[in-house]
């Protein structure tokens, strides 16, 4: 079978950083929002979107990226407990028999937003900062050879409660509440392979690797 070959160059900026303090009580409260455009999400979003969307606005021109998309998600995530998918990844990677094309040429960005009621709960997105190389031949399982590849590489956690500009080529995963907590999560999109839907998202999920280490 054919050996495939990708390079994965992160870029990450921190953009600019929001006031609010994100209690419980206020995220528990908050809208969520699946693909929405930004007329949608500034007319249904609760006020911690509101204040992250008046952030967002100083750092990048809505003029200049008006068919942006938007997601956001509210969780109650117990120690153990992941708000996205624990591999390594990247977003919106076009696909091929259901898994990701890594030959795609991504040239799209995402901007994200986190908050957390509960300081000391982790739960950050991690980031690979060094280029890294992949190798694969398993089409099965692409973002798992992926995972295997850069899990030793150097990292970063982005803070919550600023916006945080990545490339869609910076590998990602969620890290695992430490304790419990409630977490509002907002990202912006600008790529080629995604489409506005804009819904009101009334249910989420949280994510465990291991199902049997935690009841
Ligand atoms: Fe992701």
């Amino acid at each position: 079978m054919a050996v495939m070959m990708a390079q994965f160059t992160p870029s990450v900026v921190e953009l600019g950083w929001v006031a609010a303090d994100g209690t419980a009580d206020q995220i528990s409260q908050e809208p969520m929002v699946f693909a929405a455009s930004w007329d949608f999400i500034s007319e249904v979003g609760g006020p911690l979107t509101q204040e992250a969307l008046s952030v967002l606005e100083e750092n990048l021109k809505r003029s200049e990226y008006p068919e942006v998309i938007f997601d956001s998600r509210v969780q109650l995530l117990q120690k153990g407990e992941y708000s996205a998918i624990p591999g390594y990844h990247c977003d919106f990677y076009r696909r091929i028999d259901g898994q990701p094309d890594l030959t795609y040429d991504a040239q799209g960005w995402i901007a994200s937003f986190s908050l957390v009621s509960n300081g000391w709960a982790g739960a950050e997105t991690e980031v690979i900062a060094e280029p890294v190389d992949i190798t694969w031949w398993d089409r099965k399982h692409v973002w798992k050879s992926v995972h295997d590849q850069v899990k030793d590489k150097s990292s970063l956690l982005l803070n919550h409660g600023c916006w945080n500009w990545i490339s869609q080529k910076t590998i990602h995963r969620a890290t695992p509440a430490k304790e419990s907590t409630w977490r509002f999560w907002l990202r912006v999109a600008h790529t080629d392979n995604t489409k506005c839907v804009n819904k009101i998202r009334r249910q989420t999920m949280v994510y465990v690797v291991d199902e049997s280490s935690g009841w």
